[in-house]
């Protein structure tokens, strides 16, 4: 029974080291994905070469360490028994003046220069060099073939190697050239790898590109579509994988469009219909005798006359409108002048490169809502637009009422109004925040609404482009 009641503490104990290892291992692998490239391109070019590239340096590493070892270990070996071989010549015979035959037969045979210093002293040993395996393999070989006190320099002169060694009577001197003892010439093998590295790099950047161009392709042609932009032709390529969801988004825009164009064609003929039946309507209101029953008709027939109105804007700005390069700046200083004229002042600000590519008709029925409704509520408004990073903020700030936090996403709804509430009613169908909002999503982008320094309502709209 114990030991039940002790299983699961126990197991939680075991687990929290895991926990923490998983723990630190997620930390580990954001923080080398944060300095990895962000590109498909880049991923794809480091997946391939990096393992290539890993590979031949051990291959390399392991193939030359033990080759340079070997050829060093076995040349120094020859050069020190030919040295050897030196000295038992002139010790067995010393009676060669000045030592010439024995140097010329070493200079002429052996390939290196003989000859005897007087004295008994060596210099003082050398510093090691850093790259020591030469310098290790002759001194060890000499050690061991020739058993004398000695002094090698390998570092002095890049070409040559200097020995000496102490004789019975004097100093033996002997200069060889270096690639007497030594594997020189192993380069050869790095600079062959690095070729085919450079070689393997070329293909593979070659093909990448074209595996990626569709990708990119399609990545790009989703955005123009989320922003409502023109995407022009396209046509699915490449594997079959990237071009699967080509084909299935090429059906998904076509279902969109369609599906928009369905919408647009049935509120556009819906609201026709309806304008021509409430005209019939009018006429046959104005031939009725006066009195109020007539006068609240009339203003029944003019609400639903603006609500009709409204309905048509909407399918009209839905409609075929192409996005082109617009100039912000020039469509909020016509806004400022429309308003102007209607008797009202606004202000605006715009920073930033003020050309984007937008429908402008649509945008600006959208900034023309909500600066209306700006208007309609408060006496100070500012409108001010900026464009930076990708994308463009309009921001309509106002000194009226405002709208309470709780009532800021009810207000998109179609005929959702709060004026009535208010019993400020002057006549608006409650459509203008939805077609706006609408219009805002269909280029990518969309609006918010929130408290404004001003003290009434901040409308923000950030498009991308
Ligand atoms: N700047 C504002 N200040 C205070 N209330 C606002 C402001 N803008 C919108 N509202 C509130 O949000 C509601 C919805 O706005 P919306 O623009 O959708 O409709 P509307 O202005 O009433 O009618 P329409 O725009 O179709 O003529 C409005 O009824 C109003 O109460
Ligand atoms: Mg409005």
């Amino acid at each position: 029974m114990s030991l039940d009641d002790d299983g699961p503490r126990i197991g939680l104990l075991r687990d929290a080291p895991l926990v923490r290892i998983r723990l630190a291992w997620r930390r580990f692998a954001r923080r080398i994905a944060d300095h990895l490239p962000k590109g498909l391109y880049a991923r794809s070019l480091l997946i391939v070469i990096l393992p290539v590239l890993i590979l031949q340096s051990v291959v390399a590493y392991v193939f030359m360490e033990r080759h340079w070892r070997l050829v060093t270990g076995r040349l120094s070996e020859a050069l020190a028994r030919d040295v050897a071989a030196v000295i038992e010549v002139i010790d067995t015979w010393p009676q060669d003046p000045d030592w010439r035959q024995i140097g010329r037969i070493a200079e002429r045979d052996l390939g290196f220069q003989v000859s005897v210093l007087p004295g008994s002293t060596l210099p003082p040993p050398m510093p090691r060099p850093f790259f020591s395996l030469l310098d290790n393999a002759l001194s060890d070989e000499i050690a061991t073939r020739v058993g004398r006190p000695f002094w090698i320099d390998t570092v002095g002169n890049s070409d040559l190697v200097e020995i000496r060694i102490v004789l019975k009577s004097g100093v033996l001197r002997v200069i060889a050239r270096r690639s007497q003892a030594y594997a020189s010439n192993s380069h050869i093998f790095l600079v062959w790898m690095v070729s085919a590295s450079l070689v393997l790099l070329a293909i593979a950047i070659l093909f990448l590109r074209n595996q990626i161009r569709p990708i990119q392709r399609l990545a790009d042609a989703a955005e123009s579509f989320g922003k409502g932009r023109a995407v022009g032709e396209f046509k699915p390529s490449g594997a079959r994988e990237v071009r699967r969801a080509g084909e299935a988004f090429a059906l998904m825009r076509s279902r969109i469009e369609r599906q928009i164009e369905q919408r647009t064609a049935m509120l556009a003929g819906v609201s026709h219909d309806l304008r021509t039946v409430l005209t019939r309507f009018r006429l046959q209101l104005a031939l009725l005798p006066e009195g109020p029953d007539r006068e609240a008709l009339e203003v029944d027939t003019d609400e639903m006359q603006a609500m009709l109105e409204a309905y048509l804007a909407f399918a009209r700005g839905e409609g075929e409108e192409e996005a082109a390069p617009t100039d912000m700046a020039e469509m909020m200083a016509a806004i400022a002048m429309d308003a102007e004229r209607a008797g009202f002042e606004i202000a605006i600000l715009f920073r930033g490169d003020p050309e984007i590519v937008l429908r402008p008709n649509a945008f600006k029925r959208l900034l023309g809502n909500l600066v209306g409704n700006a208007l309609r509520h408060a006496d100070r408004v500012e409108l001010s637009g900026s464009h930076a990073d990708g994308w463009l903020t309009v921001t309509v700030d106002d000194d009226g009422p405002g709208v309470p936090e709780a009532e800021r996403e009810n207000v998109f709804r179609p005929f959702y109004r709060l004026d009535e509430a208010r019993n400020q009613d002057e006549g608006g169908t409650g459509l203008g925040l939805a077609i706006s909002r609408d219009i805002a999503r269909s280029h990518g982008g969309d609006i918010t609404l929130d408290e404004s320094p001003l003290g009434g309502l901040r409308a923000v709209v950030r498009i991308p482009g």
